[in-house]
């Protein structure tokens, strides 16, 4: 078997879904997390998602630094890896950034792009996160497009025209059949607010009517946790979850993998 680090450049994951709809379920540690603590995290991780249904891919997104012990922690088991960002070169005077390639050394299948943190905190435009999304495509990388609207945004009832625009800007030049939306209203994130199902559901259907693919696979994420993750996956549009708070626990994080939508515990 291939480790993670070995993966060819361009054949890291297949999105393709075959006759089982696939699933992503993914943890983005943003700034936490040392190596040590990483360390601990998948000893105690690992024993709780052996059996996770094959269809779904668990990826855990740690901070930079802890990308090589995490890689290396997981070995052949079936956690993915993503980075939290990605340049769009391979190399070059950019301080502060990665590209594709570096990441690719340490195993790395995906990566977050257009975040809703860089984009209030540094301004980041979707032009440039665009830029990312190709990038990390050209490189075999697949981009998790974050969108979302933010609070007065929705109060304002801009909330489609804002994600739409962030969709459409988003995806220009970007192969959809390997790309990864999240739908992060940002008024849920790191809240405990969670958007309504029904309404997350019917924004994440919007998006694939805009990406114009019945296959994109769209994840919700804000305020995921272990006690409202059934209700989430039940819901027909949403393929998947990006957790921030609670995929810092391994226990949780752990029941989120191992979700049972309501609508199967029911039968
Ligand atoms: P929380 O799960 O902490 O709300 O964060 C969501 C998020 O930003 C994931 O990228």
């Amino acid at each position: 078997m291939v480790s993670k680090g070995e993966l060819p450049l361009g054949c890291c994951v297949d999105l393709s879904r075959g006759s089982v709809r696939k699933v992503v379920i993914a943890g983005n540690w943003k700034m936490h997390m040392t190596c040590a603590e990483a360390r601990r995290y998948i000893d105690d991780f690992l024993p709780r998602i052996q059996n996770v249904p094959s269809e779904r891919d668990v990826v855990l997104a740690p901070p930079f630094t802890a990308l090589s012990t995490v890689c290396t922690a997981t070995g052949d088991s079936r956690v993915l890896i993503s980075s939290q960002n990605v340049h769009w070169d391979d190399n070059g005077a950019f301080t502060g950034e990665i590209s594709a390639p570096m990441l690719h050394e340490h195993g790395v299948s995906y990566t977050i792009v257009g975040h809703s943190e860089p984009r209030k905190y540094y301004s980041e435009p979707d032009e440039v996160i665009n830029h990312r999304a190709r990038g990390a495509q050209a490189h075999g990388l697949i981009p998790i497009l974050c969108v979302g609207e933010s609070n007065s945004q929705r109060e304002e009832n801009l909330t489609e025209q804002v994600i739409r625009r962030q969709v459409e800007q988003g995806i220009e030049g970007v192969d959809v059949t390997n790309l990864v939306i999240a739908y992060e209203p940002i008024w849920a994130i790191g809240t405990g607010k969670t958007c309504a199902c029904e309404e997350a559901n019917r924004i994440c259907e919007l998006i694939r009517r805009w990406v114009g693919s019945d296959d994109i696979i769209i994840l919700y994420g804000g305020s995921v946790k272990p006690g409202n993750i059934d209700e989430i996956m039940a819901q027909t549009h949403i393929n998947g979850v990006l957790v921030g708070g609670a995929s810092l626990d391994p226990v949780g994080f752990a029941r989120i993998a191992n979700y049972q939508p309501l609508a199967a515990t029911a039968i």
